[in-house]
């Protein structure tokens, strides 16, 4: 009675998830769509005291069938309109800072966003090489079309597998991250709007692991586009968008950095369209909170990170990358960042703010003083005292120097360093992570000086990290036992392959933006010219095996899309490196003179960031 009562409410709730993602004509959908924007409206009022540092936190109401079927037939909200009134709930300030990102003025703006419209006319008319022209012919085939309009595109389109094509005839959020960047850079902007519209249409809806609800706020991993029999007519049929929150996903990972990075393509597309208007709706501002409500809820956690399970992020299998790994706290930091200047400003942002503000701040003094080595931090720890019981340890995370291992003593060059792949207590993962580091850069949570230390590093170690294609997802890679208990003998990820120390050429165009943020575009140069030099005679890969990328990866898709758009990226943005700043943020020194913590004012206990033995410079 029971099972079959699931299976009812399962049923009704597959029902219900096929309609809201019909595809309507524009007149059926105008009623459904004021519906479904007053219903975010309502939402994002009440979003206002979520993240709030007072601990009253926002809970989204739970699902409600009846309410949901009144939204059902909604198209996908396209035109919605500005926000009008401020919502007035908010508790009142503060004392700590509330302050938003620093507002430019309106003729710097307008400076800026025209010198970005020149440059991207400087990239439509420019001259391509054959390698680029391919490039586009192949990512214009990858576009994925939703009632009529380019929505995004596939993973990968590989017709030597298209038997096997798993999840990789889906749009993944991260993966079109890139091919989003493409089109902006060619001044296409319309099928990353909506893109942005749609994922946004996918966040608020039901999606359960057996019966289990993730939190509201998560943003699928991928969607894909579905053809469906229209009422039971077998002639006709329509389109609906069926998301996968990794309740299909090989290992049932959840994205957490899909929302991430949403936010940050929120902003990329605002900067360079000047198109302002569309992060200043109000679905689009209650899909940021939403993502934020659900990064910076209260948890257990002791740290600033955010604890994440095993293969949430890129790496999306089991790699040993739970607990808090770089490449999720280097996107947080920037959707953080990016979030800040997009969050509309008004009586009831003022919590959302301040808490923005308390994390960032926090978060990067958190990974600046305990994720970074050199040579002398490892020579440190190499002399670290265990078991220190007191607010001022040094040795806070208990870390037994005996982890420090083998490959690191030699491996560590003299100039440089990196932000080590994850910390927790009594564990330091040693391995270098390029997204994390680059993403690093590419937001100013590194300092200026480690950012400079990362680059250096990567130049020292170029065979190891860009060798015959750049670049390696990490380095080195899990062996034996390690590679045994770690990865649970995954014969995919065995040495060397695939997230374990394959290479990725989608990196290429990360890498391009750190260099160029950094002022050396002649690395990002260098590797490209790696890359250009193989891609397409080796049909587009995914990833590449071998300790130096020598071997296409053994199960590697070709025509990978993000490789493609990777390269696209790469190439405009060596071409045009103003543009970089769509996705880059400078540091923000306020950000390093606050500490929200009341422990300052207190004799008794001292503030351990204040007492921090190596105050991390900019
Ligand atoms: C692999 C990658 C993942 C990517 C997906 C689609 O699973 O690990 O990061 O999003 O393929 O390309």
């Amino acid at each position: 009675m029971a099972a079959a009562a699931v299976s009812h409410l399962r049923r009704g709730h597959a029902l219900l998830y096929l309609l809201q993602r019909r595809c309507f004509s524009s007149a059926a959908a105008a009623a459904p769509l004021a519906a479904a924007a007053a219903a975010r409206r309502l939402l994002s009022t009440s979003v206002e005291s979520g993240a709030s540092s007072t601990g009253q936190d926002y809970k989204p109401p739970l699902f409600d069938p009846f309410r949901v079927a009144t939204l059902a037939s909604s198209a996908p909200p396209l035109e919605s309109p500005p926000i009008e009134e401020p919502p007035n709930d908010a508790p009142p300030p503060e004392e700590a800072s509330a302050a938003a990102a620093p507002e430019k003025d309106v003729v710097a703006c307008q400076h800026e966003l025209e010198g970005m419209k020149a440059a991207v006319e400087s990239l439509r008319c420019r001259e391509e090489s054959p390698h680029e022209k391919e490039a586009w012919r192949l990512l214009g085939r990858s576009i994925v079309n939703y009632c009529g309009t380019a929505v995004g595109t596939v993973a990968a389109n590989d017709p030597s597998t298209a038997s096997q094509m798993l999840n990789y005839d889906q749009v993944f959020i991260r993966d079109f991250v890139p091919s989003a960047i493409a089109f902006l850079l060619k001044g296409e902007g319309d099928i990353v709007k909506n893109f942005l519209l749609h994922t946004l249409q996918l966040q608020s809806w039901e999606k359960t692991v057996d019966c289990y609800s993730p939190g509201q706020g998560l943003m699928p991993a991928s969607f894909k586009v579905r053809s469906i029999p229209l009422d039971g007519n077998s002639e006709a049929f329509e389109e609906v968008l069926d998301p996968d929150f990794g309740e299909s996903a090989i290992g049932r990972v959840a994205p957490v950095d899909s929302g991430l990075w949403w936010i940050i393509l929120l902003r990329a597309y605002g900067k360079i369209t000047g198109d302002y208007a569309l992060q200043d709706r109000v679905d689009v501002q209650t899909g940021i909170r939403l993502i934020l409500n659900l990064c910076l809820s209260d948890g257990f956690d002791m740290f600033p990170t955010l604890l994440v399970t095993d293969g949430s992020c890129m790496i999306d299998r089991r790699m040993g990358i739970h607990g808090h790994p770089l490449e999720i706290q280097s996107l947080f930091y920037s959707a953080l960042r990016c979030a800040r200047e997009m969050v509309s400003i008004n009586d009831g942002s003022n919590n959302l703010i301040r808490a923005i503000n308390n994390r960032l701040s926090a978060l990067s003094f958190h990974i600046r003083e305990y994720y970074w080595v050199d040579m002398k931090k490892i020579n440190e720890i190499y002399r670290y005292k265990t078991e220190e019981y007191s607010h001022d340890a040094i040795n806070k995370f208990n870390i037994y120097p005996e982890q420090i291992p083998y490959w690191l003593a030699d491996w560590i060059p003299e100039k440089g360093g990196y932000l080590i792949g994850n910390l927790q207590p009594a564990h330091m993962d040693f391995r270098f992570f390029s997204l994390g580091n680059l993403w690093a850069i590419v937001s100013s949570l590194a300092t200026q000086r480690q950012a400079e230390g990362i680059l250096n590093l990567i130049e020292a170690k170029w065979d190891d990290i860009v060798a015959n294609m750049p670049l390696k997802i990490c380095y080195p890679a899990l062996e034996y036992e390690e590679w045994r208990i770690i990865t649970g003998s995954d014969p995919k990820n065995t040495p060397w392959s695939y997230h374990n120390g394959g290479s990725w050429p989608t990196l290429l165009w990360q890498f391009t933006l750190a260099c160029i943020k950094m002022g050396r575009r002649d690395l990002a140069q260098r590797a490209v010219e790696v890359a250009e030099k193989r891609l397409s005679d080796d049909k587009w890969p995914e990833y590449y095996d071998t300790r130096t990328g020598r071997f296409i990866g053994k199960q590697s898709r070709l025509y990978q899309t993000w490789t493609i758009a990777g390269y696209l990226s790469s190439k405009m943005l060596l071409d045009c490196p103003e543009l970089a700043s769509i996705l880059t943020c400078e540091e923000d020194l306020e950000l390093l003179e606050g500490c929200a913590c009341s422990l300052n004012k207190s004799a008794r206990t001292k503030c351990s960031r204040r007492a921090a033995r190596s105050q991390v410079l900019v």
